[in-house]
């Protein structure tokens, strides 16, 4: 294959897919799901391998496609930028090249999203986005799949987004328009989402508000995440000034739906952007919201290596 041609789907931003195939997806996650918990054996993945390539830290991400490859039958092989030579400045494209001849599948946690995207053009086999500077889709998969588990079509409902316009924020709208439902989002002013880097024209699916209660008023779902992201810890001490009052507390969830949910994508701070009686209280589904990362990304490796099942 000639190198910057990639005849690989994969999996970079939430818009990579469509509607249907997210009904497909949240389908079979269930039906993975069901398995796991009953022990039933499934292991459709056996003989292939995952590569995961982490730049920045993580424990769900590691763990939910570490463990969700083995039950699957498959293999892991873990890169960081200190044990590779991706942190001795071989170019991305070499590694991707090298990397995909040996390897079924590639998971990527990193910085710009310009390497990630480097990298899939040079790949041989699907690369998935494990966390970007401007994306975390797998998050966002996790996310709907367990509002769907808990409360049905999030089509229609309204997600509040409290706090920093990150990747989490971006890929959120994304979802939003191809998912459709509202998103209401709150940021101090200087971090708000960039509809350029959401990738977003579609104004209808977002409302924004200054106050961060009002953009709770009605919603289904209330979310936030860190104030600051990894990479941007320089910028620590002016967020947690300017980040001061977008903490997600009882009474932005007592304006929300009575029976509305709260999710993080985790780690989070208690006491900064969620108080604690928030994310330790009945409305909170958050280990939930953890445990799926697992569920969602086997339905999702499962349909880049295997297509549609049945
Ligand atoms: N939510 C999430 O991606 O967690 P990790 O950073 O621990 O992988
Ligand atoms: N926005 C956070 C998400 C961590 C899972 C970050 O990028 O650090």
């Amino acid at each position: 294959m000639k190198p910057g041609m990639s005849l690989s789907k994969h999996y970079l931003q939430f818009k990579d897919f469509r509607a249907e195939e997210y009904r497909y997806l949240f389908e079979r996650t269930a039906i993975i799901k069901k398995r796991f918990k009953n022990y039933e054996k499934y292991t459709p993945l056996v003989d292939r391998t995952l590569a995961m390539i982490f730049e920045k830290a993580s424990t769900r991400t590691r763990v939910s496609f570490e463990a969700g490859m083995y039950q699957m039958g498959g293999s892991v092989v873990n890169l960081t930028t200190g044990d590779s030579q991706l942190g001795r400045a071989e170019p991305v494209e070499d590694s991707a090249r090298v990397i995909s001849r040996m390897v079924d599948l590639v998971m990527i946690r990193t910085y710009e999203q310009t390497k990630i995207e480097a990298f899939a053009a040079n790949s041989r086999v699907p690369v998935i986005n494990g966390l970007t500077n401007e994306y975390h889709p797998c998050q966002i998969l996790a996310d709907v799949f367990t509002y769907i588990e808990q409360r049905g079509s999030i089509a229609g409902k309204v997600v509040a987004w409290v706090g920093d316009g990150n990747n989490m924020a971006n890929t959120w709208l994304q979802a939003a328009d191809i998912l459709g439902f509202t998103l209401h989002v709150s940021t101090p002013g200087g971090y708000e989402i960039d509809p350029k880097v959401a990738g977003v024209t579609n104004g209808s699916c977002v409302k924004t508000f200054k106050n961060p209660l009002d953009a709770c008023r009605g919603a289904h779902l209330v979310t936030t995440d860190v104030w600051t992201s990894m990479g941007y810890e320089a910028e620590n001490e002016a967020r947690m000034k300017a980040f001061a009052d977008w903490c997600v507390d009882r009474e932005m969830m007592a304006a929300a739906q009575a029976d509305a949910l709260f999710m993080h994508c985790l780690p989070a701070h208690r006491g900064e952007e969620v108080e604690a009686e928030v994310i330790d209280g009945p409305q909170s589904v958050v280990w939930d919201e953890a445990e799926n990362r697992m569920h969602v990304q086997k339905a999702l490796m499962e349909y880049l290596l295997l297509g549609r099942i049945g």
